[in-house]
């Protein structure tokens, strides 16, 4: 799975996408071997890690939840939206509910701005989201 991009310009990134895929997430471990592998400081995997939001550290839920937070959303009620799904679902931004079915991420643009507010559960997108639509959504993904 990292073979491939070793020896390669800019291979971390690939490598940190080709981890997440496979395991969900960058486990710790994962840190030194990059780093001594690609001939960088731990320092500057983490920071990697830490800059591009689409990492995480820990499991995800079943489901991922995004939430667009951006402009023309937030003027279509995105955030009154967000703090919906915090309440919810019990999560704060980033945060996995407790029967592990969703992972909120809170993003910036998914793409659909004429038809905020936006949502996208696992690779679906979703339009003109309220508060009661999202309820319905994330309830036929608990079915
Ligand atoms: Fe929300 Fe673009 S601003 S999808």
């Amino acid at each position: 799975m990292l073979a491939p991009h070793v020896g390669t310009p800019g291979a971390l990134l690939p490598m940190l996408h080709a981890l997440q895929e496979t395991f969900g997430c960058i486990d710790e471990s994962a840190v030194p071997l990059l780093a001594d592998t690609l001939n960088l400081s731990r320092a500057e995997v983490h920071g990697v890690i830490g800059f591009y939001h689409d990492f995480r550290r820990t499991r995800p839920g079943r489901h991922i939840i995004k939430v667009c937070r951006a402009e023309a959303c937030q003027a279509v009620g995105a955030e009154s939206l967000l703090d919906h799904v915090r309440r919810s679902l019990r999560v704060d931004d980033g945060g996995t509910t407790a029967d592990d079915a969703f992972t909120l991420q809170v993003v910036y643009c998914l793409g659909n701005c004429a038809l905020g507010p936006a949502v996208m559960i696992d690779e679906t997108l979703h339009g003109r989201v309220t508060p009661a639509r999202f309820d319905t959504l994330a309830a036929e993904q608990r079915e």
